[in-house]
């Protein structure tokens, strides 16, 4: 199969120098980039900033900002299988963004924000004969919050995590299905669950294997 995977943070400039963004190692895409790799997947990734390398043998695409995500996605889905989407999408950005770097002035600032693209929402309505596993990080209402998410983005199933998994080197992840059955649960460094979870994804995500 031809996989794509998003991974990392994205990032939202508010001037030239100064950016909001998500706390993402990356560790997790890039996890499951492996991992299809060693199954012998072709691998399109496509990654914010992060300090990993990334795993030898997959088609590497770099962004930075959530727009940059969207477009890469939207050119690339079309001729993948399926996505995996692990991206710490910044969900809001300054309603401007201010050339060359603000100056302190001593005083507050108020930063006017508007809500971002949700990729995977956008792929999900090109889904197709594709499939799609999404993420979702939660902090409260953990499995309520997941399938509105897995229905919002038209979802094959999704993995539930929380905000432990953030920058660490672990994770414990149940996968629901769109029936809201939990179809497994996972627990390990994040290498170990990127294993099983392709495992799974082949055996009952992806139907029929093509090469
Ligand atoms: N996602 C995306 N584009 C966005 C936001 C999220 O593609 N703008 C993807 C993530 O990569 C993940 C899934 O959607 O696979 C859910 O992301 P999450 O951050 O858990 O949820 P949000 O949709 O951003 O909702 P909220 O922040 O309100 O929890």
């Amino acid at each position: 199969m031809k996989i794509l995977i998003t991974a990392g943070p994205t990032r939202e400039y508010i001037d030239d120098v100064r950016f909001l963004s998500n706390a993402s190692s990356g560790r997790m895409g890039y996890a499951l980039a492996a991992a299809a790799l060693a199954c012998g997947h072709q691998v399109e990734l496509v990654t914010g900033p992060v300090e990993l390398a990334p795993p030898e043998g997959c088609k590497i695409h770099r962004i930075e900002t959530t727009d940059q995500l969207r477009e890469t996605c939207l050119r690339i889905f079309p001729e993948c299988d399926g996505v995996i989407a692990t991206a710490a999408v910044c969900d809001y950005r300054p309603k401007q963004r201010v050339s060359g770097k603000i100056t302190k002035t001593g005083q507050p600032i108020v930063l006017e924000l508007t809500e971002t693209s949700d990729v995977l929402a956008e792929l999900g309505s090109r889904r197709e004969h594709r499939w799609i596993v999404g993420f979702a990080l939660e902090s409260q209402d953990p499995r309520n919050n997941a399938m509105r998410k897995l229905r919002m983005k038209n979802c094959s199933c999704i993995v539930l995590n929380d905000t432990s998994a953030i920058g660490s080197a672990t994770n414990l992840v149940e996968v629901l299905s769109p029936e809201a059955e939990t179809i497994a649960v996972f627990q390990g460094t994040k290498e170990v669950v990127a294993e099983r979870l392709m495992g799974l994804i082949e055996s009952s995500i992806a139907g029929t294997l093509r090469s």
